[in-house]
């Protein structure tokens, strides 16, 4: 049986209930794991002084797959920066996913089933700002590189063959942002090239919007620049079941990290309020970047039919806690492993 080593960063609030709800779930799947643990957010800045120390980037690399729960940001403090972008950049993790697929409850929507795939390094986030004029101009200078386009674009033309879709979107304002969006949609029509079994549509970012909202079942795969995918895929989010749900992924060449979209929801900590699905639904995408994705879809199958059947936290309208809904989980993903 092949072996994986994962390494886990729990973090902050209720990041450490719903990664260990997580590693439950992957212990009842029939695979091998050593998991190792690193720290990161602000409890670890207590301790030890750093938000994101190096020997926690050095764990990731050493791993196979990391899967990562939540930081909280603390109130101003001089010397803090934001884990969270600093691993990204660290690691040169370039391909942020965000999955959006209906599930079965009365909130979500039907029919939806796609990917945006985000670039994650550069565009308006490239974070050279400066002021000018006393104070009275700002700018911020948005780079658009023909190497982190390429890339990106072939990640999801690549995700868009192994998953079978046939069509890829890429979403811009090359109208307005003739340079950089020109750039970034002219690579993407180059790429296109290589991949002739896939359509490359365009569309520009607000129409986009405006289609997620009308017809989402019209998307298989978006790809689109940092800012324009990073509201984009918090709006689509919104359709297939909100926070409690909502998984991405961060990959880079040598590193990959998955992790709940929601935050630390300090909130919750200790309420057994937390919806682990957004956990579980990250450990999914990491088996399938792990070659597993046998086994991504029967857990996928196995959080479904607890979200059906009404087994779930109560942000779903459940009465479960935390730690009940992952064992709903895990007894639908035995039902399932026995039936096969
Ligand atoms: P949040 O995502 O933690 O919470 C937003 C709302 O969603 C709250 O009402 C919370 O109770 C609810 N919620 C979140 N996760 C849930 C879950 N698993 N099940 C059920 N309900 C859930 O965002 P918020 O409140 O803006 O930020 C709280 C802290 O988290 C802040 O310190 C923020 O900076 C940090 N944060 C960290 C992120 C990360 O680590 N990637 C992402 C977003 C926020
Ligand atoms: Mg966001």
């Amino acid at each position: 049986m092949t072996r994986y080593k994962i390494c886990l960063l729990p973090g902050d609030g209720i990041g450490p209930e719903v990664i260990d709800c997580a590693v439950q779930v992957l212990r009842a799947l029939p695979l091998e794991w050593d998991f190792i643990e690193g720290g990161i957010g602000y409890a670890e800045y207590q301790r030890g002084g750093s938000p994101l120390p190096e020997e926690t980037l050095q764990k990731i690399l050493s791993a196979d797959a990391t899967l990562f729960g939540a930081v909280t940001t603390p109130p101003n403090i001089p010397n803090y920066f934001s884990p969270v972008v600093r691993m990204r950049q660290s690691l040169d993790l370039y391909a942020n996913l965000r999955p959006c697929r209906s599930i079965p409850h009365p909130s979500s929507r039907t029919g939806i089933d796609f990917m945006i795939v985000r670039e994650n390094t550069e565009g308006l986030y490239s974070g050279i700002e400066r002021l000018e004029d006393n104070g009275n101009r700002a700018i911020t200078e948005r780079v658009i590189t023909r190497r982190a386009s390429e890339r990106i674009v072939r990640k999801a033309f690549d995700l868009a063959r192994q998953t079978g879709r046939k069509t890829v979107h890429v979403v811009h304002k090359a109208n307005v942002l003739r340079q950089t969006c020109g750039l970034f949609r002219s690579v993407a029509f180059e790429v296109a090239r290589d991949y002739p079994d896939i359509t490359l549509l365009e569309m520009l970012v607000d129409t986009c919007a405006m289609e997620l909202v009308r017809a989402p079942e019209l998307f298989e795969v978006i790809v689109t620049t940092n800012l324009f995918g990073d509201i984009l895929s918090d709006e689509a989010c919104m359709f297939v079941g909100g926070l409690g749900v909502a998984a991405s992924g961060n990959i880079g060449a040598d590193a990959a990290v998955f992790e709940p979209v929601h935050g630390s929801a300090p909130n919750l900590v200790g309420t057994g309020k937390a919806n682990p699905t957004a956990t579980i639904l990250a450990s999914a995408m990491m088996l399938d970047y792990l070659g597993e994705s046998h086994h991504a879809n029967s857990l996928r199958q196995a959080v479904e039919t607890c979200i059906a059947s009404g087994r779930t936290t109560s942000d779903l309208g459940g009465e479960l806690t935390t730690n009940q809904m992952a064992n709903a989980v895990i007894v639908a993903l035995e039902l399932n492993l026995e039936r096969k």
